[in-house]
């Protein structure tokens, strides 16, 4: 594929540890993800992101990197790594890294030099600032919970470590840690990476005055006003763009925290981030069509036609769309699934599609503290008993905070561990993974994972799909209804979020004629002014001239 490749793909998370084990450890690794490469192609995906696989104590699975220059052994070996990009780029799929620029492992090499004293060469690599009355430096939170400061008895001051505090935030002030960064973006770009995730991206720089952030009118929760989207960060963003863009065909997305599209949008477009997560659309809590509506048609009119939007549903920071969704009835998941499945690949953007999604996996339920393997989960257990609450108390919220729901194990086959390995996953399978999994689904036609392939064939083969803009975005009791137009050709789409059958007339929208090209309900589409549109139906047509 050519320069902006990417704006014409479909990409696939794939969560390391949990997708595919090719050595029998339980943990998902290199060899078990090259081994399922053909099942990626024949999805007919065309670029994957890798959750990080550096050397990693994985407090945070990962996202604390120990050494950017090593493969975590869990993983592989680097001959492992490189043989998978190979063998991926060979079947045509692109492959980007995601890496953490905002903080390093607590253990990293770095930062075991820059504790060691208060004039160490690396002491301003990171945050270090002293007390004040005997406290924190001031009032700023992790986002996983309690003070985002640790003290350092040694040396009498305090870290910054935005989230777990075994995740220490980098000093982006400094130079050399710059330099130290751009280095390793360097050593992954030369070995064919095709781009980058850039985590937490909008939090490199933080106040220098330090200032207290405040809180919601009165409550006790905190706007995190100075510890993110501070000066200079777009200068950053621009010169990282500018070296990743300085080898050809490279591609860049960006985890902004933010849900505000107004901040999203001064983050992506040319120059700066290609694109970025649009979690103003992707965390949406209900299956509401207004409020997905109303995000797209924001989207089309804040940003530029030179930005574009990402599409995405689910990740391994939040709740599976098919689990936050329901309704609680198990045959209205999956259709309503496969309703945002056909959203996602045919309106205007870059779809990210989540691993397991294409099957309809359910989140996954820790009934057992002791099983709990996220840091934001366990946090919030344990600050709930120390507390004085219950144990069911507690386990509630963890579920709730805790992101484990979406890291289970890939659902393969029927076999006790799913097929994803020989030996106990690392993390549980939820209840009844053996409804939905690869095996079982792939020769069912109607299958949500047939409708997906099939989604993802014709997004391959329809320009418009890929590249046409909206010429009507529309919104009329609980349908989705859009044109888009590319080089003459025209394509509707129409989605129904509601329980009950709307009737739409097809002929105010277009005058000529049309062809069905996919419906999760119907075979044809009659030419008729009026049609009936089903529940949780998907109708995506192309439009002819007479
Ligand atoms: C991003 C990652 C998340 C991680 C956090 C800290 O939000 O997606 O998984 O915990 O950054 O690195």
């Amino acid at each position: 594929m050519e320069q902006n490749w990417w704006k014409q793909a479909v990409f696939y998370e794939v969560y390391i540890p949990s997708f595919c084990d090719g050595n029998g450890d339980g943990i998902g690794d290199f060899k078990g993800l090259t081994s399922k490469l053909d099942y990626l192609k024949e999805l007919g995906i065309n670029g994957i992101w890798l959750t990080p696989f550096y050397k990693s104590p994985k407090v945070d699975n990962g996202y604390d990197i120990a050494d950017y220059y090593q493969i975590d052994q869990d993983y592989g070996s680097m001959a492992d790594f490189e043989y998978f990009v190979q063998m991926a780029n060979e079947r045509q799929i692109k492959v980007i890294a995601d890496l953490v620029l905002n903080h390093t492992s607590s253990e990293h090499a770095w930062f075991q030099e820059s504790k060691q004293s208060k004039n160490n060469t690396k002491r301003d690599w990171y945050i270090w600032r002293d007390p004040v009355v005997q406290g924190p430096p001031n009032n700023w939170e992790s986002f996983f919970g309690g003070t985002a400061w640790e003290y350092d008895e040694a040396t009498d001051q305090y870290y910054y470590h935005a989230f777990a505090k075994e995740q220490v935030d980098l000093n982006w002030a400094n130079p050399d840690v710059k330099n130290a960064m751009f280095d390793v973006m360097k050593f992954w770009l030369d070995k064919g990476i095709d781009g980058f995730r850039l985590d937490v991206i909008n939090f490199l720089t933080v106040n220098r005055d330090f200032k207290n952030n405040p809180y919601k009118n009165n409550t006790d929760e905190q706007i995190h006003l100075f510890d993110k989207d501070q000066e200079g960060i777009l200068d950053l963003v621009k010169e990282i763009s500018q070296f990743v863009h300085s080898y050809p065909s490279k591609f860049l997305v960006g985890e902004v925290g933010s849900e505000d599209l107004n901040v999203l949008k001064d983050y992506c477009g040319p120059g700066k981030l290609d694109v970025v997560f649009n979690f103003n659309l992707g965390s949406l809590p209900k299956f509401d069509a207004e409020s997905i509506f109303l995000q797209l048609k924001q989207m089309e009119q804040i940003y530029t036609n030179q930005q574009i939007p990402t599409l995405f549903f689910s990740s391994h920071d939040m709740s599976r769309h098919i689990s936050r969704f329901s309704n609680g009835d198990r045959q209205d998941e999956e259709e309503r699934a496969k309703l945002i499945a056909g959203l996602m690949l045919s309106a205007k953007g870059v779809p990210f599609i989540y691993y397991g999604d294409e099957i309809g996996m359910r989140d996954l339920i820790i009934e057992d503290p002791s099983t709990l393997k996220d840091v934001q989960g366990k946090i919030a257990y344990e600050f709930l008993i120390k507390s004085g609450h219950s144990r069911e108390v507690a386990l509630e919220e963890a579920n709730k905070k805790g992101r484990d729901k979406s890291r289970s194990p890939m659902q393969w086959d029927q076999s006790s561990f799913a097929g994803f390995s020989t030996a106990e996953p690392w993390i549980h399978l939820p209840n009844n993974f053996h409804l939905n999994t690869v095996e079982n689904l792939i020769h069912e036609p109607f299958s949500i994972l047939c409708f997906y392939r099939q989604l993802i064939k014709l997004r391959n083969e329809n320009d418009v799909m890929r590249l046409g803009s909206y010429t009507r975005l529309e919104y009329k009791n609980h349908l989705i209804y859009f044109i888009r137009e590319y080089n003459n050709e025209r394509v509707l789409g129409i989605f129904n979020f509601g329980g009950m059958s709307q009737f739409l007339d097809l002929k105010e929208l277009y005058k000529h004629s049309w062809k069905l090209l996919i419906s999760n309900k119907r075979s044809s589409l009659e030419n008729q002014s009026e049609i009936v549109v089903l529940p949780n139906e998907v109708i995506i047509a192309s439009l002819l001239e007479d």
